[in-house]
């Protein structure tokens, strides 16, 4: 099923929006991830779809049916919450079961629909215990096949693997992805961990301050970011920010085109820093003082200063003498210029 946000606001406090003016689609099948930081709205826009909250302005529509003002129980919706929610006192079967057990479905016809389901989110051996005794990934995997049991049109994942440690994250989420290409439910997933997001999704919207930021596919975010915040917020290293000034007398001017003059502030990839000129990176390099050179297994990272600025820069590269005079180089790839307002002025047709 098809969702559809036509100029949603949603006010908490009257005059001021939490979310303004929303207006996206996310197309039948897919999986969207809503990112951003804490406060930034993304569990408000899931209780907009689920029904749970009424936009102050706009439609929602699911496929070509308008359901701004639908009863949450109307919508057909499957939700799973960060903290499981599931019935400590049934065992697992009869979890899966219990939405099916409200819609007076008969007992044998549940318990055969719950085992499909287990066997989907790979619990078909767990049926008969206590959910008290399974793992946290586990009671995810009951969560998720409950949440599937009426079949419904959309599943809603609100920050499902917050609770689990790092590595099962990873297996989870690579588990989320499995069943939703299998079941092929539109799938909408909340998170504020930007990885964990390039890795599910099939496009990413990224909220802050009561707006859409990008909605993009997930490389073009982090290729093509629309602005500084989504800059800084997708990558797993920090992006150098500072003012566009600094490089007035590097020559960068020459390679970078008519948007130089109009930038107020660049970003640069800390892995975009590299020690050798090639056709990916700028002609022009930026003299300076290597601070600290450090190696974590593979990757090893380093700080420049650069008038008085520091550079972070990783890569895979070997560790350097401290306190020596190098030229450092951007790669075209991870190099941004802002414009006053934020806004990716690279984005912009070239006119050089
Ligand atoms: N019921 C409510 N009444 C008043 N304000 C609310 C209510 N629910 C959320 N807010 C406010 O709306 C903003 C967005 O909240 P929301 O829960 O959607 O953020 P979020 O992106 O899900 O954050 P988190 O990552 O912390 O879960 C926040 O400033 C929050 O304080
Ligand atoms: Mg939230």
């Amino acid at each position: 099923m098809q969702v559809r946000f036509s100029h949603v606001s949603l006010a908490f406090t009257p005059g001021k929006d939490t979310l303004h003016d929303l207006n996206f689609t996310i197309n039948d099948g897919e999986l969207v991830c809503l990112l951003g930081p804490s406060g930034g709205g993304k569990s408000t826009t899931l209780n907009l779809i689920s029904g749970l909250l009424v936009p102050t302005a706009g439609e929602i529509f699911f496929d070509d049916q308008d359901v701004t003002q639908m009863s949450p129980l109307d919508r057909k919706i499957g939700m799973v919450f960060q903290n499981y929610s599931l019935y400590p006192h049934l065992s697992v079967e009869n979890n899966i079961a219990f939405p099916l057990k409200i819609a007076h479905w008969n007992k044998q016809k549940r318990l055969e629909r719950a085992a499909e389901l287990a066997k989907l989110v790979h619990v078909e051996d767990q049926l008969k215990k206590s959910v008290n005794e399974l793992s946290g990934g586990q009671q995810q995997r009951v969560a998720i096949a409950r949440a599937l049991a009426k079949d419904p049109n959309i599943l809603l994942l609100d920050e499902p693997l917050s609770n689990l440690d790092a590595r099962l994250r990873m297996e989870m989420r690579d588990e989320i992805r499995r069943i939703q290409q299998e079941t092929k439910i539109t799938t909408i997933f909340v998170t504020h961990d930007q990885s964990e997001a390039m890795h599910i999704s099939d496009s990413v919207m990224v909220l802050h301050n009561a707006q859409i930021q990008q909605y993009s596919k997930p490389n073009d975010l982090y290729d093509h970011p629309a602005n500084e915040f989504v800059a800084s917020f997708i990558g797993d290293n920090p992006l150098n920010i500072f003012d566009r000034s600094l490089l007035d007398d590097t020559g960068l001017k020459e390679d970078l085109g008519s948007s130089y003059d109009k930038a107020v502030k660049v970003g640069v990839r800390a892995e975009n820093i590299v020690l050798t000129k090639s056709d990916e990176t700028f002609e022009h390099g930026l003299k300076c003082k290597l601070l600290k050179s450090d190696r974590y297994g593979l990757i090893s990272t380093r700080l420049y200063s650069f008038k008085g600025v520091e550079l972070d820069a990783t890569g895979l590269t070997e560790i350097h003498d401290t306190n020596e005079d190098v030229t450092i180089y951007f790669q075209k790839q991870g190099f941004f210029l802002f414009d006053e307002k934020g806004d990716n002025l690279s984005l912009e047709p070239r006119h050089d």
